[in-house]
């Protein structure tokens, strides 16, 4: 249960930096430190059926969710509200990871009612009271074809880890500042991007990193037709005329359960919400704009492409969706579609 040895990490560090690689790959990364950028979980892990520290969990060199990212995801909060830690939307992301799951014939080793009571139980164990879950169903070693040789060689995990506010505490309250990277994303028809799939992510990587070294916070794709997609890791949402939009399942994205979220919370709030295609330059156009995701929670956008997003700072359609968001877990937002489910302990 106990920390990794630190000198894993500073190893790598150093044959990086002994090879040059630090200075020819890292660009302006280079600067950052291994320890700075590594979130180590040190909490119990649940592992193929039962719970286990880091070390125990041996996932091989040969699997192929490693050579092929042949893994499908989720990302889960629990919050800690005035009835203890509960979980938000648990069951809909179980739906969702066993049809990511399903549609790339990786066949799930338990039920979604096991995988929701490991959930429980992974929470529970860590003794947090707000938590950042992320179970993870991979191929494993099931041979080096990219079919598998073996169908039924899957490992499942659920780690659970202390996760603040994903773009800054800063960037939650205030907003962040976002650009339209050169990286498109997949066209339609390629990789599906409604499917949480660990491969997905390279393709966020390349729009994040762009972002990063361009001295953005984070990066913005379009599709291949040119219309506005989603973020790195982000569904989203540009408000104008009192109006919320959003872009539609087909432009490439993620359909979020958070995205679903503020949907719904906006209905509640009386604010249209139009899913649609949008045009780049409707963003900068917008009286508003803000991202959605497990891991961002609701972030306000301030500026994109160095330009303004309306005053430049949190517009008011944004406080009212964040106020109701985050009134969920603060009691002040009744809990009128049961999204919440406190963790057994
Ligand atoms: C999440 O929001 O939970 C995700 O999985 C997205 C990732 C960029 C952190």
């Amino acid at each position: 249960m106990g920390e990794s040895p630190p000198d894993k990490v500073t190893t790598t560090a150093g044959r990086l930096e002994q090879c040059g690689a630090a200075a020819d790959t890292l660009g302006p990364f280079s600067a950052w430190s291994p320890g700075k950028v590594y979130t180590h979980m040190a909490h119990p892990v649940w592992f193929n059926g039962s719970l286990r520290s880091d070390e125990e969990c041996m996932v091989h060199v040969r699997s192929h969710a490693l050579h092929y990212g042949s893994a499908v995801f989720e990302g889960v909060r629990a919050y800690a509200t005035p009835d203890g830690t509960q979980l938000f939307r648990l069951r809909d992301h179980l739906e969702r990871l066993f049809w990511s799951a399903s549609l790339y014939r990786i066949p799930v080793p338990y039920s979604r009612e096991e995988l929701h009571a490991a959930c429980h139980e992974a929470v529970a164990a860590s003794g947090l009271e707000s938590a950042y879950l992320r179970p993870i169903v991979s191929r494993g070693d099931c041979g080096l074809g990219v079919i598998p040789a073996k169908m039924d060689v899957v490992d499942v995990a659920i780690l659970v880890t202390n996760w603040g506010a994903y773009l800054g505490e800063e960037g939650r309250e205030k907003g962040i500042r976002a650009c339209i990277t050169s990286w498109q994303r997949p066209a339609p028809n390629t990789i599906p991007p409604g499917a949480k799939a660990a491969g997905n992510y390279l393709s966020s990587q390349l729009i994040g990193l762009e972002a990063r070294e361009r001295g953005f916070d984070e990066g913005i794709a379009l599709g291949t037709d040119g219309l506005l997609s989603e973020g790195a890791g982000e569904n989203i949402f540009i408000a104008q005329d009192g109006v919320l939009y959003t872009p539609p399942v087909s432009s490439s994205i993620l359909g979020g359960i958070t995205r679903n979220t503020a949907i719904q919370l906006a209905a509640d709030l009386d604010i249209p919400v139009r899913e649609q295609a949008l045009a780049r330059e409707q963003i900068y156009q917008a009286d508003e704009m803000f991202f959605t995701g497990t891991a961002v929670e609701i972030t306000p956008v301030r500026q994109v492409d160095h330009l303004p997003i309306g005053g430049g700072e949190k517009g008011p359609l944004t406080s009212r969706l964040q106020d109701a968001f985050f009134g969920l877990f603060e009691g002040r937002t009744q809990d009128r579609w049961s999204w919440l489910e406190p963790v057994r302990r």
